[in-house]
């Protein structure tokens, strides 16, 4: 079962950590992200045993509009050593700011990053104007609901 949650963005947002890897997403990053997503969804509950190339058909329509139109301004990839560990990617979908995946490769998990990559997003999407976001997690998901419900997001 797929969860949809909502988190208002004109109620208190705690503050973003800064970090020197984050930077703006660019479509030249189409296949790092197919590399992350690999990595990330292997082994969780989403995962119904796709391999690299299903990931990077993933990341084809995503970059394609597939989820809504794209909105690289307010998504990010945080690098480590020259490498995309983490990734926020934000869409538009309906009218209304969708966080259409967060992912942290496997070796990259728990420091972190998609909390902090998650805030960041937000307050850019804040500073854009946004009074909330939206995402859908799969229930028993318990990474990603736990990271949600401790920034807000609520169903
Ligand atoms: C969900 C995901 C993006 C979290 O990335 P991450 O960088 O490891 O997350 P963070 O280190 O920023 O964790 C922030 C908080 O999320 C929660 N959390 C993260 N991983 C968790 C785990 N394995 N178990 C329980 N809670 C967890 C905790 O509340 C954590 O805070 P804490 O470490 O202070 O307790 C990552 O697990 C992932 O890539 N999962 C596969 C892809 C996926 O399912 N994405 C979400 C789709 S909706």
């Amino acid at each position: 079962m797929r969860r949809k949650l909502v988190r208002q963005l004109d109620q208190p947002l705690p503050a973003a950590p800064d970090d020197k890897g984050s930077r703006a997403l660019r479509p030249s990053d189409a296949e790092a992200l197919a590399v992350l997503m690999f990595s990330a969804y292997r082994g969780t509950v989403d995962d119904a045993g796709e391999g690299p190339s299903e990931a990077r058909a993933e990341v084809d329509r995503l970059l394609g509009g597939g989820y809504g139109g794209v909105d690289f301004a307010a998504s990010e990839v945080i690098e480590r050593d020259g490498r995309v560990v983490c990734a926020m990617l934000v869409t538009v979908y309906e009218g209304l700011p969708l966080v259409a995946f967060s992912m942290t490769d496997r070796d990259w998990k728990r420091r972190g990053l998609a909390r902090g990559g998650l805030l960041r997003a937000m307050h850019r999407l804040r500073a854009g104007g946004a009074t909330k976001v939206q995402l859908a997690v799969t229930a028993g998901n318990t990474p990603a609901e736990n990271l949600y419900e401790a920034l807000g997001f609520v169903g």
